[in-house]
């Protein structure tokens, strides 16, 4: 593989993205980032005019990398991405884009971007969107559930949340985020994809009330 090549690059980025993520918990490791990206180019592959493909791959390779486990010394993002950033068969305004695109994945900093009540490029960037729905949907369904469980673990929160104890379990978390998720998505593919995922999550919570209620 000559090293001025897509392959070059996206092998690299791959390696630095799995060796930098190998110590964080299955709810941001490696094979989460493999499915944002895997599904992301699915998603932009529907899209027209078809967005730039090398920019959705990158952006979503490299859009957990600057997560929470970030400390005051860490490297901002483009000191970690510049050896790629710079990559021969990269140009700089795709590399601007990646750089952009990232921060403004989350839901958070969509808020925040909307605030200000104007049009703004995230409104109509297709690889943005395209990585944005993609991360979402890997926050819903089957995986959202197993995802969450994960992170709760994680963060010493406990599965069920009993009487006394109201709001405290991983299962409140579907009705503070994941349940909000479907009327957030931005493409087609994204929201179909979405509804049949949040239909697993309704399914999922009737029956964890059924379970539950044998313990009354
Ligand atoms: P993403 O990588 O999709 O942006 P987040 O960083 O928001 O995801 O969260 C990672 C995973 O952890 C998600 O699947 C989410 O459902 C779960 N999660 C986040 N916050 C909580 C919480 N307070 N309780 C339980 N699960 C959570
Ligand atoms: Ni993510």
């Amino acid at each position: 593989v000559s090293d001025h090549s897509y392959e070059d690059l996206l092998k690299k980025a791959e390696n630095f993205v799995r060796d930098h993520m190998a110590g964080y918990d299955p709810s941001h490791d490696w094979p989460h980032v493999d499915r944002v990206r895997r599904v992301a180019i699915r998603i932009a592959k529907t899209l027209e005019p078809q967005p730039d493909m090398l920019v959705v791959e990158l952006a979503a390779l490299f859009h957990d990398l600057d997560d929470k486990y970030r400390t005051e010394s860490s490297p901002t993002l483009s000191d970690l991405l510049s050896p790629f950033l710079s990559h021969p068969c990269l140009t700089s305004n795709q590399a601007e884009l990646i750089l952009k695109i990232i921060p403004n994945i989350s839901y958070t900093s969509e808020i925040k971007s909307r605030s200000k009540n104007q049009w703004t490029w995230q409104d109509e960037c297709k690889e943005l969107f395209a990585v944005q729905d993609s991360d979402r949907l890997d926050a819903i369904g089957s995986i959202g559930i197993m995802r969450c469980s994960a992170f709760s673990c994680k963060i010493n929160r406990k599965l069920l949340h009993d009487n006394e104890d109201d709001g405290h379990g991983a299962e409140d978390h579907f009705e503070e985020k994941l349940l909000k998720i479907r009327d957030r998505m931005k493409t087609p593919f994204g929201r179909e994809e979405a509804e049949r995922r949040h239909q697993t999550m309704v399914s999922f919570l009737e029956s964890l009330q059924k379970e539950k209620e044998l313990l009354q």
